[in-house]
């Protein structure tokens, strides 16, 4: 009969007791009865991540996880070999580090529609991201059309030209400034001015100067219970920014998107993104309308080993 709890299920007569689950149990749940592997009763089964490590290092296959969708890694727009590859092994460095290096935020597109189906093999991907107690409370809202995308940003330039109001009344930021509160001070002297230009384009030559005239969005949110949302959220975003690459998609985050949804929930609302959830990310998506022709550099980093 297999060892049950509500997270981990071993399979008593596969397992050969070697230990390689309870090793790389992060939580420490697992371990020997009579040299066979078992997991905590149900009293300590909170503690269990879900992670998957203990069923990744079993070298019979004894270990499931009911939670785990194991579909995640069946793809449509491409095959993948689910073989696990350790590190240093197969994929040259080399490859990874062009992919890494010829990434560029996008800010041109063509208007031809994303791929739902690509867009649903790029969240698959977003997920396999690490998550902090691997809470995985990310939500994914896509806007696979131009309407909707540029719906959302008529509600972001409403927010901003609201925000933009305020900063103008000097007497208001002064105040807010004195009384500790210097967000707006600090809003008027860094981004006014550049937002009330790209406001001033999008009315007159009629441009979509914060999706850059994507035809899709993918909005990267948390549902209540994570514990480190906005890193889970953006490090998602990094495998979709960096896949979506290789699939011949442009890309380009939205964080002004992120400020005005985080400050006015009722843009969410219009989405039928619940109240409970925070955006984090967004994500603009589109096959790009711009070349480059070569790599460029970085500023040089601070970098230190403050060992001898
Ligand atoms: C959190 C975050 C928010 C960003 N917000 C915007 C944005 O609102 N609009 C935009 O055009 N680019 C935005 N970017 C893109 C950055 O400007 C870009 O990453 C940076 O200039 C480096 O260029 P690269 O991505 O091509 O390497 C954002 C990037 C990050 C990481």
């Amino acid at each position: 009969m297999h060892s049950t709890s509500t997270s981990v299920t071993i399979d008593p007569a596969r397992c050969a007791g070697c230990g390689a689950c309870i090793r790389v149990c992060p939580t420490e749940i697992i371990s020997l009865e009579n040299s066979i592997a078992k997991a905590a009763p149900d009293t300590n089964i909170a503690r269990c991540l879900q992670c998957g490590h203990c069923m990744a290092a079993c070298p019979e296959n004894a270990i499931a996880i009911p939670a785990l969708d194991l579909d995640l890694h069946h793809f449509s727009t491409f095959a993948v070999d689910t073989a696990w590859q350790a590190p240093g092994s197969s994929l040259p460095t080399r490859d990874l580090a062009r992919l890494m290096l010829s990434r560029r935020s996008c800010r041109h597109y063509r208007q031809s529609p994303v791929e739902k189906e690509k867009i649903a093999d790029l969240i698959k991907l977003a997920v396999f991201a690490p998550s902090g107690t691997n809470s995985q409370a990310w939500t994914f809202t896509c806007l696979a059309t131009r309407a909707e995308v540029l719906a959302l940003g008529q509600s972001i330039k409403a927010f901003f030209e609201r925000l933009n109001k305020k900063a103008e009344n000097v007497l208001l930021r002064k105040f807010l400034a004195l009384v500790g509160a210097k967000t707006l001070d600090h809003y008027y002297t860094n981004y006014y001015a550049s937002v009330k230009t790209a406001m001033d384009q999008m009315e007159t030559e009629n441009r979509d100067r914060l999706f850059h005239e994507v035809p899709a969005v993918i909005l990267i949110g948390s549902s209540p219970g994570a514990t480190c949302p906005k890193e889970d959220a953006l490090l998602a975003a990094g495998n979709i920014l960096l896949a979506a690459h290789t699939m011949g998609l442009g890309t380009c985050l939205i964080g002004f998107a992120v400020a005005a949804m985080e400050s006015d929930r009722s843009i969410q609302k219009e989405l039928g993104i619940p109240e409970s959830e925070t955006i984090h990310a967004a994500v603009a998506l589109g096959y790009p309308d711009e070349i480059f022709q070569r790599i460029t550099g970085r500023k040089k980093p601070k970098i230190r080993f403050p060992g001898k």
